[in-house]
């Protein structure tokens, strides 16, 4: 049975860490609006960030030419092993991923939106590709169904291209994605720290907690 993974969509230290401590996060992802709202120096950041964590970190490349995004992509991956470069779905991108891939370079395609963008940025073999499903949904567009056939597309032809579910703004798109069988979700700090509660679940152990007083006192009056 394969499980499902869990990235973090931060570059924030702190968020990483708490995730990382309650051992539910296998990787990172960040991106340049990601490291900017850290304001600091980013390699020392996406250094930072894979001494945390052990799995997968993705950093973006910046340059729109397929031989600036190789360069800084080989400048990029001498961080740690585990970074992963996320390309955008370009024509540019697309020939970067070709060649990085042949040299053992991870990548994860980024700003896809559509099927079509799915199924050639898998055959371009990335390892990773990312639709970003709540700015689709933000632009009124149905991005369940846009997930749903392009995990269909992946497992029809056995691609070994892994779907990270990104863009996401909530925790029912996390469910979403797991009942498609995505390989990946990144979420956001606050959506994973919604994951965990349920008013139920604090009242229940609050009503637990009561009971057990009240026996503790019974006891000791027999
Ligand atoms: C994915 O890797 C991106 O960093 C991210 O999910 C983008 O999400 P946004 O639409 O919230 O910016």
């Amino acid at each position: 049975m394969r499980k499902m993974e869990f990235f973090i969509d931060t570059a924030n230290i702190e968020q990483i860490k708490e995730m990382q401590e309650l051992g539910i996060i296998d990787g990172v992802t960040t991106n340049p609006t990601l490291l900017a709202k850290e304001g600091v120096e980013p390699k020392e950041q996406l250094k930072k960030i894979c001494e945390i964590v052990k799995g997968p970190v993705s950093a973006e490349v910046i340059g729109l030419t397929s031989e600036e995004m190789i360069k800084e992509a080989r400048e990029l991956s001498k961080i740690a092993p585990n970074i992963v470069i996320k390309i955008p779905m370009t024509k540019e991108g697309i020939k970067a991923v070709k060649k990085l891939e042949a040299e053992s370079i991870k990548t994860n395609v980024t700003l896809v939106f559509s099927q079509n963008q799915v199924l050639i940025a898998a055959k371009a073999g990335a390892s990773y590709i990312s639709p970003f499903i709540g700015r689709l949904m933000d632009n009124g567009q149905d991005e369940i169904a846009m997930l749903k056939e392009s995990m269909e597309i992946i497992k029809i032809y056995g691609f070994k291209s892994k779907i990270i579910v990104a863009s996401i703004r909530n925790a029912r798109h996390v469910i979403e994605a797991a009942k498609m069988g995505a390989h990946v979700a990144t979420i956001p700090f606050n959506v994973l720290e919604k994951m965990f509660v349920h008013p139920n679940t604090e009242k229940g152990l609050k009503s637990f907690l009561e009971d057990w007083e009240k026996l503790q006192h019974k006891l000791k009056r027999k």
